[in-house]
């Protein structure tokens, strides 16, 4: 069983870099299924997520290659997946469906599985593909779509970021236009779109609501670069908030973090945007109020790392979940180290301020898991944070390192317990 030994540290200094974006990566690594060339990905970052991603695409027929930080995919003859079980395990698997069903006319899925954070069911991405021309049957926990895919005028009821990658996917090799309205707008959409475009898709309009699609007989081969990762920037940011630190995140992009930089700056930190990162320095204090939302609202990703900034904050702060509906596991156990944390419904009400205990808790999910690390930093003697599932490591490389590198008494102690 995965744990980490977590000791109280006062202050975190010096500079860390951010890995490529596991949101970025993992949909990019599916569209490697839409072309018979490689796709060669740069900087893939060694987490879990990617792996078992990977493992998918090798069931799929595809030839999957890590050199150092570079991963190509290459998938001359791309098939539906033989192992129900890896689907199950990991929610992104649901993105190699659009790409198999455009290339191949007929794909075959397992229902994706995930954080247990929400019901996170697939219906908007069946009916956008059903949109475009998918017949759809359902076989127990499997689905079944088959038929040529044609451009067509989709509306999504919510901008699910999942949703609209499958139907861009799709789209690029459909015949005709395809129009997605109320698409998600996330940094990580724009990034598909450009490594799409990079392959010979045409796509316009991504990080707007409205995105349009001209399918195109094939897609080739191409180098590709993702974005850095915006989640993973704010948890070490955080991670400086909660410590009084003096932190500068190499390779964070403000214009990514926005709606987060404004929340930190509110409760009293300094925030210095320079050209090789973003620099935080001094103590969260002031408490507030947010509420998550689609992009470029306040990213749910980052709601649990901001419980553990509230807990710093002296007073109440109000934190609402609108995005899952079952994304506050973590208050549970952050009350386990002494943190004041009543949740009604979908708001958490924080009272911050006071010393945190060390004390044993457990990785709920992904997020929960980064947070409840940083609350072992605040929390005075020893915490032991035990991760069954391995959550963090699904989505984070090296957390406990990059956390020590900046001063923290961080280590893994795996199988120990
Ligand atoms: C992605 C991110 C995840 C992030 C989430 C919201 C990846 C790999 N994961 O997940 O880290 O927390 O966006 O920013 O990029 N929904 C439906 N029907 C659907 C699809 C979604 O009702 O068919 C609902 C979900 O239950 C949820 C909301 O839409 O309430 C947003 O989900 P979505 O944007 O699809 O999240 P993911 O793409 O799964």
């Amino acid at each position: 069983m995965a744990s980490y030994l977590i000791r109280h540290t006062p202050k975190l200094s010096g500079e860390v870099e951010v890995s490529a974006a596991k949101n970025a990566v993992l949909p990019i690594l599916a569209a490697g299924l839409l072309s018979e060339d490689p796709l060669i990905v740069k900087d893939v970052p060694r987490i879990t997520d990617v792996d078992m991603l990977l493992s998918i695409l090798r069931d799929c027929g595809a030839h999957v290659q890590r050199s150092g930080m570079d991963v190509s995919v290459c998938a001359m003859h791309p098939q539906s997946p033989d192992h129900e079980e890896n689907m199950r395990r990991l929610r992104a698997s649901i993105l190699i469906l659009g790409p198999i069903l455009a290339r191949t006319g007929s794909a075959c899925v397992g229902l994706p599985g995930g954080c247990a954070i929400g019901q996170r069911p697939i219906d908007l991405h069946l009916r956008g593909l059903q949109a475009l021309g998918a017949q759809v049957h359902a076989m127990g926990g499997m689905r079944q779509l088959s038929g040529r895919l044609t451009g067509a005028r989709v509306y999504l009821d919510l901008p699910s970021v999942g949703a609209t990658e499958n139907l861009m996917m799709a789209a690029t090799l459909a015949c005709g236009v395809t129009v997605i309205e109320n698409a998600a707008k996330e940094p990580e959409i724009i990034d598909l779109a450009n490594c799409l475009n990079q392959m010979g898709a045409s796509i316009t309009g991504a990080g707007t609501g409205t995105i349009i699609i001209r399918g195109v007989e094939r897609l080739h081969g191409a180098v590709y670069q993702p974005i850095s990762d915006r989640v993973e920037a704010g948890t070490l940011l955080c991670a400086a908030a909660v410590t009084d630190g003096s932190v500068l995140v190499r390779g964070a992009r403000a214009e990514h973090l926005r709606s987060l930089l404004f929340k930190l700056q509110e409760t009293g930190v300094g925030i210095r945007e320079t050209p090789s990162g973003i620099r935080l320095t001094g103590s969260a204090v002031a408490p507030f109020e947010v509420r998550t939302l689609a992009y470029p609202g306040f990213p749910t990703d980052m709601q649990a790392p901001m419980t553990v900034v509230a807990l710093k904050c002296r007073g109440r702060s109000l934190i609402h979940e609108t995005v899952f509906e079952n994304r506050f596991m973590h208050a549970t156990e952050l009350s386990r180290l002494g943190a004041r944390i009543r949740v009604e419904n979908n708001v958490a009400m924080v009272d911050g301020g006071t010393p945190l205990e060390g004390g044993v808790v457990k990785s709920t999910d992904l997020r929960a898991g980064a947070a409840l690390m940083l609350a072992g930093l605040m929390a005075e003697g020893e915490t032991i944070l035990q991760d069954p599932a391995g959550h963090i490591e699904r989505g984070y490389q090296d957390l406990p390192e990059k956390l020590r590198s900046l001063g923290a008494d961080v280590e893994k102690i795996e199988d120990r317990l």
